[in-house]
């Protein structure tokens, strides 16, 4: 009886997470585990010192002192898979992207052919898809990591490779960026809240060529009244199609900055230093690289056939950034909220095609700063239906 019971305890019920033991589990939790959400039992004291330097290894965030409210939801879910037949680039099975540290010719910005162009056309139109997809399951109570199973799916609907799973060991195949979250955030199990603002970021890799955009957008009702939601998101919003008029034959990709700042700051809003624009074509990431902050000095000029990813990132604070223990997860240093937009561009003849434009459905879209209430009057603002600056332009001749 004893026996059979006690089994019994052995097989079905929790058991100790000390390596190597077999022992039923107490009541003795991890407590940095239960901070990320994870239920982490350990037999005693004993076996939970005994295993701590491995387990720790399980929540990189232990002692870490958060920049602001956000919190990592662990644990993450399974990799997910991919059919064979989905053709992959060179850092899919080891993470590492050789073809990008070619060193012999790393700063020549390319000019694509025809073909290479009609290439990356096709990718950054299934890559916005994709993204638009996404973006119709935002809304309170969904988990970041279901946004990451809808984009993977969509990846592989479209016989497309997810470019982020296993970028230089990105665990995930999409992007999301809640809140004070400046880029680089892992899809968890954290359920967005009525108030949130996200940033999901896509990227497809098809017929050889990247094809990499990305938007924020605001999580149920709350999110839309709150005014500087609406600046800084609309802010990032305008600074991104500001810059993009700017692309023609012959002009600088140091003058980005410039018109990005001045907007930013028009708006109260700082420009992230860190992160920047990048070339893209058959590589993920490659020269040229574009920064979004005024007086920088990157090298090139624009000529027809470039084709590279403008994306400013905005902070209603300080533009300070720092990176949570993941080695990933980008955030504010002041925890205060940031946003930002994405395009890939190619250079034309005349000026410009938008290659991730958005199409006449895609969800999302400029909205006006919600009206502030004075007597009693409830007055959000209404999600807009423009669609922002036009896919192609010519740049006015002066
Ligand atoms: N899509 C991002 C960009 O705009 C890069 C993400 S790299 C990843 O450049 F590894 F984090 F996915
Ligand atoms: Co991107
Ligand atoms: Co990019």
């Amino acid at each position: 009886m004893d026996q059979i019971a006690s089994a019994e305890v052995a097989t079905t019920g929790p058991k100790c997470s000390g390596i190597g033991c077999d022992n039923p589990a107490s009541k003795l939790m991890c407590a940095d585990c239960r901070n990320v959400g994870m239920q982490t039992f350990f037999c005693d004291q004993t076996c939970y010192k005994k295993n701590w330097k491995q387990h720790k290894a399980i929540h990189p965030f232990h002692g870490h002192k958060f920049s602001g409210p956000l919190r990592p939801a662990y644990p993450l879910s399974p990799r997910r898979v991919l059919p064979p037949k989905i053709k992959r680039p060179d850092y899919a099975e080891d993470g590492d992207p050789k073809s990008e540290r070619i060193f012999v010719g790393r700063h020549k910005i390319k000019v694509l052919t025809k073909e290479e162009q009609a290439g990356v056309r096709k990718v950054c139109r299934l890559a916005r898809e994709v993204l638009d997809i996404a973006a119709r399951e935002v809304r309170p109570g969904v988990t970041t990591d279901y946004i990451d199973q809808v984009v993977h799916q969509a990846c592989i609907e479209r016989s497309s490779y997810p470019s982020p799973l296993n970028y230089c060991h990105f665990p995930k195949s999409v992007c999301t960026s809640p809140n004070e979250v400046i880029c680089h955030g892992i899809p968890d199990q954290r359920p967005l809240e009525d108030g949130d603002i996200v940033n999901i970021d896509v990227t497809l890799y098809h017929g050889g060529y990247h094809g990499d955009l990305n938007e924020t957008y605001y999580v149920g009702e709350s999110a839309v009244k709150n005014p500087d939601n609406v600046r800084v998101v609309e802010a990032s919003r305008d600074c991104l199609d500001e810059a993009i008029k700017l692309v023609k034959p012959g002009a600088l990709f140091r003058d980005f900055g410039n018109t990005i700042e001045k907007v930013a700051k028009s708006r109260d809003c700082q420009v992230v230093k860190t992160y920047c624009g990048h070339g893209i074509h058959s590589l993920f990431h490659c020269a040229p690289t574009i920064p979004h902050y005024a007086k920088n000095k990157a090298i090139g000029e624009m000529k027809p056939g470039m084709c590279f990813t403008v994306e400013p990132m905005i902070t209603l604070g300080s533009y300070k950034d720092e990176t949570w223990p993941d080695n990933w997860t980008s955030v504010t240093r002041d925890g205060s909220r940031t946003a930002q937009f994405e395009h890939q561009i190619l250079v034309t003849e005349t000026g410009f095609e938008v290659l991730t434009a958005r199409l006449p459905d895609s969800p999302g879209g400029k909205i006006a700063m919600p009206v502030i209430e004075t007597n009693g009057d409830a007055n959000g603002a209404v999600n807009g239906t423009a669609n922002g600056a036009s896919t192609e332009g010519t740049a006015s001749a002066n």
